[in-house]
């Protein structure tokens, strides 16, 4: 595991090229872990190895392998707790499953009391298998299928969250057929344009998701389903992106939610405005993925967010509604590290002087295709061994083994300058959407997922294997 300095030490010059407003980390503090990026129980011991819950990554690394997703239970513990507490009840918080959800994270969620956003039918049988409550899961989706809608009925989830005419109109059908009654929210589309990658927001006119408020659509919706005696409309939802760290945005959301509130009681009476009781802000609370990331503390931006929507409702003449929001990054993202060992290293000269080292790893676009697909940054170490003073720090990129150039993982990050071979680098924050949007592009085997409290490890996801590659091949000779 340890280094062989075999490949190139040091390039002439290492300067980044194309990278402006990448910001990595500084060169001289390739020791530290700093804590608004790495997990809670992260630490590098006083032999220079880091270790993750007490546990020496290159012990995770010989049992389990690498890339490895580690995950610090006590943080996504503590994290669901913190929302928890921020928001003043749990079951206002719903843990957004699609960041990354297997068996036990459902367990850990349930345990923390908090409530569980799903949608499709894959993640409500995760839930369902890890004996989530079921009254405390909310299915979400812009097309969900029949079969998802009448088996999350069936099942008795707590609330439906609406997206389409169609959708009304099946669900109708699905309520009538089974005689039962069904919670709704309408999910309205707010208009706002979320400071964040274009992929990633959600809430401006131009999108696939929602009712937009503005054409008349959200407050149409509400007609029709005020009509349908097996559905309860009790809120409405908004969700405007991802990786916020301003209020601005969540405040007109509020604001526009609470208008279309305010044209309902207008419209149908105060009586169907009391039995709305619900405000479902969505997910999107930022985190920090490298040190020049500055988010807001969970607890301020709770704060803020409930008093947004209180001085909206009074200010309306409404009730106050019960407030709801869907972490799912703020709550996964910074808890996990994924694990690699260093494959090879090239200098590649660019010309005027100036060169770019590259540092393979066992993984990449694969196992963290949000480098490719956003542009993210990342902050990443070298976690095996000491960082040694003496040896200068080289800027270097680190790329997957995936056959395609886009394969990075971190863009822009400082190594030290004598990374080589059998080495082990941490990368923090991959907790959200990475295994989730993992992929087996050139056949790799998706990493397995562990969690490390106490001092122990255990697994949550396995490693896939060569025999897994044919178990959906029909002719297997
Ligand atoms: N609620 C709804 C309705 C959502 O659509 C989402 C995320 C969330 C909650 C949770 O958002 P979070 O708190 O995790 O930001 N793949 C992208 C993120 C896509 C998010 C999609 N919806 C990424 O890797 O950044």
């Amino acid at each position: 595991m340890r280094a062989h300095p075999a490949g190139p030490r040091h390039a002439d010059v290492l300067l980044p090229a194309n990278t402006a407003g990448a910001q990595p980390s500084t060169p001289d503090r390739l020791n530290e872990l700093p804590s608004e990026i790495w997990p809670h129980n992260a630490t590098r011991g006083a032999d220079g190895v880091v270790r993750l819950a007490g546990i020496d990554v290159r012990d995770l690394a010989e049992r389990y392998g690498t890339p490895l997703f580690v995950v610090d239970e006590a943080d996504f513990r503590a994290r669901c707790h913190e929302f928890a507490t921020a928001f003043g009840d749990p079951a206002q918080v719903h843990y957004a499953s699609k960041a990354f959800l297997s068996v036990q994270i459902a367990s850990w969620v349930a345990e923390e009391g908090l409530g569980l956003d799903v949608c499709s039918a894959g993640e409500l049988a995760i839930a369902l298998r890890a004996g989530f409550p079921v009254e405390r899961i909310t299915l979400h989706g812009n097309n969900k299928s029949v079969a998802e809608l009448t088996e999350s009925v069936r099942v008795g989830v707590g609330v439906i969250v609406l997206d389409s005419f169609y959708e009304i109109a099946r669900l109708d059908a699905i309520t009538r057929e089974l005689n039962v009654s069904q919670a709704v929210l309408i999910r309205a589309t707010v208009g706002v344009e979320a400071h964040t990658h274009e992929f990633i927001a959600t809430a401006h006119e131009d999108q696939k998701f929602g009712f937009s408020i503005a054409s008349g659509d959200a407050a149409e919706a509400a007609r029709r389903v005020l009509k349908c005696e097996g559905l309860r409309l009790v809120g409405l939802h908004s969700h405007i992106g991802s990786q916020i760290y301003d209020p601005d945005g969540f405040e007109i959301a509020a604001h526009r939610v609470i208008g279309l509130l305010t044209a309902l009681r207008n419209e149908h009476g105060q009586s169907v405005v009391d039995s709305i009781g619900t405000v479902d802000l969505g997910g999107g609370l930022g985190i920090a993925y490298t040190a020049d990331d500055d988010p807001p503390p969970v607890a301020t931006l709770a704060a803020q967010l409930l008093a947004i929507v209180a001085r909206e409702a009074d200010a309306a003449g409404l009730p106050r509604p019960k407030v709801i929001v869907e972490p799912g990054r703020a709550i996964v993202g910074p808890g996990t590290v994924t694990l690699y060992e260093v494959g090879t290293i090239k200098d590649v000269q660019l010309g005027h002087g100036t060169a770019r080292r590259y540092v393979s790893v066992d993984g990449g676009m694969s196992d963290n295709i949000r480098t490719a697909l956003y542009d993210a940054l990342y902050d990443c170490r070298l976690v095996s061994r000491p960082v040694d003073p003496e040896v200068e720090p080289a800027l270097s990129r680190v790329v997957g083994k995936h056959c395609e150039s886009g394969d990075v993982v971190v863009r822009d990050c400082w190594l030290p300058g004598d990374l080589g071979p059998g080495d082990l680098i941490a990368v923090a924050a991959t907790g959200a959407y990475c295994y989730a949007m993992g992929n087996s592009y050139n056949r790799l085997p998706r990493p397995a997922v562990v969690a490390v409290r106490d001092g122990e490890s255990r697994v949550l996801l396995r490693r896939e294997t060569e025999e897994d590659l044919f178990r959906l091949e029909a002719e297997t000779r």
